[in-house]
């Protein structure tokens, strides 16, 4: 976004998408956590004033909230452990202010952690002292990083991250911003930290949709996360739109099932992307539905010639595509039986995969 220069600043309605998706991951991904592991780290590494201007809560809120509303809602217990980091000193005064009110609210073994501090410092400073003592790992933790620019978040450290078992990255990568200001004179440095090697002139002739490949490529090449996801994010600026993209990396299964749950809840049509398409309303695009066709070929491609479990097909499904599970059987496997263009082996109830398995055959009738 236009980088304000007020310590508070009006919510644009492309960062209520980044919100909404953010807010729909913490909703799947406090539950599951909590219910395995006795402390759940939420690091907001760029957290902001916590609140905008007309009130509406920032990222730091807004995971504050989910909290209390699961928690009332369920009557459970997460060990929170909230870290918010803001280096800019009035932004930092007024997320303190805002926290400070909710900190009473808290159950006692949330803990709250505000500083008045740059992320990279602070987070290397962190992984330091996991490193010197304890048992050397860092509790599953979720880290938000939501800067303005593309500095202050090296690869280097988002490595390090990756290195602990549950840990997961949620980053806003300004691909707008990488994309005009890669090839300008005195950003080479920048654009090699935050790649995570030395990208040479490689960026010059990509497009804005080329610099994020290159930088789901490096993370899922440099780190340990397994798995990534974006989802872009237009923002109107008075010279056009400038695009960002909101990259989620994790190294478990049900973390990339969770977070693509949450971005096809901001985005029905699967397409994962957001514009304003009329800057008086804000309204999102419109939706026709997710396209289970795409799916359905990759499965018929995948799969040709073979016999496989539902369970596995399931699995494929979340490990290597961007649909759901709920996207398999209705809209892919009812109709490809029907058309008898798959052929359903063990089936013991009607209309149920339950324990059966498919077959593909050798060459699919359509294309
Ligand atoms: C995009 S805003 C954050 C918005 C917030 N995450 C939200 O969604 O409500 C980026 C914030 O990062 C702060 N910032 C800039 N550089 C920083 C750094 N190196 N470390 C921590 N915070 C920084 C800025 O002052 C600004 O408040």
């Amino acid at each position: 976004m236009t980088k304000p220069i007020d310590s508070v600043w009006e919510l644009p309605d492309h960062s209520r998408v980044k919100h909404e998706i953010l807010r729909a991951y913490l909703d799947r991904w406090m539950p599951i956590l909590s219910s395995k592991f006795e402390r759940v780290i939420f690091v907001d590494g760029f957290a902001g004033p916590g609140v905008y201007k007309n009130g509406e809560p920032g990222s730091p809120l807004i995971a504050i909230n989910a909290l209390m509303d699961f928690t009332t809602k369920m009557g459970l217990r997460i060990p929170m452990r909230f870290v918010f980091l803001e280096a800019d000193g009035d932004r930092y005064l007024t997320l303190k202010a805002v926290t400070d009110e909710l900190r009473l609210e808290l159950p006692e073994y949330v803990q709250l952690f505000v500083e008045n501090a740059p992320f990279e410092d602070e987070a290397t400073g962190l992984l330091d002292n996991i490193g010197s003592g304890g048992s050397g790992h860092l509790a599953p933790s979720l880290w938000f990083i939501d800067p303005f620019g593309y500095t202050g978040f090296p690869m280097k450290l988002i490595r390090r991250i990756s290195k602990h078992p549950s840990s997961e990255v949620f980053i806003n990568f300004m691909s707008g911003y990488v994309n005009r200001f890669k090839t300008k004179e005195g950003q080479q440095n920048a654009m090699n930290q935050l790649f995570g090697r030395d990208v040479g002139d490689e960026l010059q002739d990509v497009s804005i949709d080329g610099c994020v490949s290159m930088y789901r490529r490096e993370l899922l090449q440099q780190t340990d996360f397994r798995y990534c996801l974006h989802f872009a994010i237009a923002q109107r600026q008075k010279q056009g739109e400038s695009w960002y993209h909101m990259v989620f990396a994790t190294k478990h299964p049900k973390g990339f099932e969770k977070m693509k749950e949450a971005m096809w809840k901001t985005d029905p049509d699967g397409g994962f992307r957001y514009r304003a398409r009329d800057s008086e309303s804000g309204q999102l695009l419109l939706f026709d539905g997710p396209d289970c066709e795409v799916l359905r070929r990759r499965l018929q491609s995948h799969f040709q010639g073979k016999c496989v479990r539902v369970e596995d097909l399931e699995a494929f499904v979340v490990e290597e595509t961007l649909f759901l599970v709920k996207h398999l059987r209705k809209p892919v496997l009812d109709p490809l039986e029907a058309a008898g263009e798959i052929e359903v082996i063990g089936r013991t109830r009607k209309n149920s995969y339950k324990g059966c398995q498919i077959r593909f055959p050798t060459q699919p009738r359509r294309g």
